[in-house]
């Protein structure tokens, strides 16, 4: 992705959310600006802690958030925020106003995910940016989406079919308000599958792809990667056997319930169960409860040779979920446990 980045001419903005974790955001930043993307207020507070000084907090700001959001520009950071909404402008403005200070604020414009967003061919599209740019304590920052619906995509002609659109409909955007006198410094656009896929980035400034640092067993069924892209793993004990059924100790707190690639893969459950060398067993976790994982024997033959107090490594589903249910990653080298590094969790 750093690669591509660089040979589409776009700056890297990667979303840390997949894994919250330092020293995997220094890996991803290498060579680019060191700018990131974050989804909570507690990641934007310890990656700031760690000098990541340009953060853009992805989701929509509210006002029960303004002071922790000034107390972090006002130690240092450019945090950029995002809306779609013209009354948090006007209170923003004010708040930023009583505090001295300033924030980059981009507008949320909806590519087809249907989250949140403003729509794109609407008055309010050009409304709001005119709003921030004319507010004293505000700097209009751009236009920002996602194509999360890029997740729902069948094929990969579908997945480049989305990315063209979230191309598309945010440099036709921008070009409108250009046309109208509104200066937009950043088309800010990104997902792992739209990234992994899309042709040219002509007339885009920044992407921000995060999954793609670990991807998962999603990205790999969805055809975004391959199955031996994929570098996480929770590692689970067997700590039941039955005829034809395995029980492990990673239920849905060390997993997710992510049920990821359903719709491609109807028997994908909670996870594909590799061998501690990470080669496939062709079993899968088929059930869960808070800390129990089941996985039901069906006809794999690798089941017969599984005993208790065997280890297994499980392909979660969604691996930024997964990742957001633990305190710290195991690095692993030729089989060893060489470092640990933190995941910053909380909000
Ligand atoms: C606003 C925003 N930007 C970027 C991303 C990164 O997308 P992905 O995880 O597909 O790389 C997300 C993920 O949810 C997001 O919500």
């Amino acid at each position: 992705m750093s690669d591509k980045a660089s040979q589409l001419r776009v700056r890297l903005r990667p979303h840390i959310k997949t894994h919250k974790c330092v020293e995997v955001a220094r890996i991803q930043t290498a060579g680019h600006n060191g700018a990131i993307t974050v989804s909570t207020l507690a990641e934007a507070r310890a990656f700031a802690e760690h000098g990541f000084s340009d953060i853009t907090y992805a989701v929509p700001i509210e006002a029960g958030k303004f002071v922790e959001a000034i107390d972090i520009l006002k130690n240092g950071v450019k945090l950029n925020l995002l809306t779609d909404d013209a009354g948090t402008v006007t209170a923003l403005n004010e708040a930023a106003g009583k505090a001295g200070i300033k924030f980059d604020v981009f507008v949320k414009i909806d590519c087809g995910t249907h989250r949140v967003g403003v729509e794109p061919h609407t008055a309010e599209a050009i409304e709001t940016p005119r709003l921030i740019s004319d507010a004293k304590n505000l700097n209009f920052a751009g236009i920002l989406t996602h194509a999360g619906h890029s997740y729902d995509a069948k094929t990969k002609e579908q997945i480049v079919e989305v990315a063209r659109r979230e191309r598309d409909v945010m440099v036709e955007l921008a070009e409108r308000l250009r046309s109208l006198s509104i200066e937009v410094p950043t088309v800010s656009i990104g997902s792992t599958p739209t990234m992994s896929t899309v042709d040219h980035l002509d007339g885009i400034d920044e992407i921000r792809p995060g999954n793609y640092i670990f991807f998962d067993n999603f990205q790999a069924t969805l055809g975004t990667c391959s199955f031996a892209d994929t570098a996480l793993t929770v590692l689970a004990a067997v700590i039941h056997k039955g005829r034809s059924k395995l029980v492990i100790d990673a239920g849905a707190i060390a997993l997710s319930k992510d049920r990821g690639p359903v719709e491609l893969d109807p028997d994908c459950g909670y996870g594909r169960v590799l061998d501690l060398d990470g080669s496939e067993t062709g079993l899968r976790v088929t059930g869960m409860s808070q800390e129990h994982g089941e996985i039901e024997a069906g006809d794999a033959p690798a089941f017969d040779s599984i005993k208790v107090g065997d280890r297994l490594r499980i392909l979660a589903n969604h691996s930024c979920l997964t990742a957001a249910q633990h305190s710290h990653y195991n690095i692993i080298e030729n089989g060893e446990i060489v470092d640990r590094w933190e995941i910053h969790r909380g909000w």
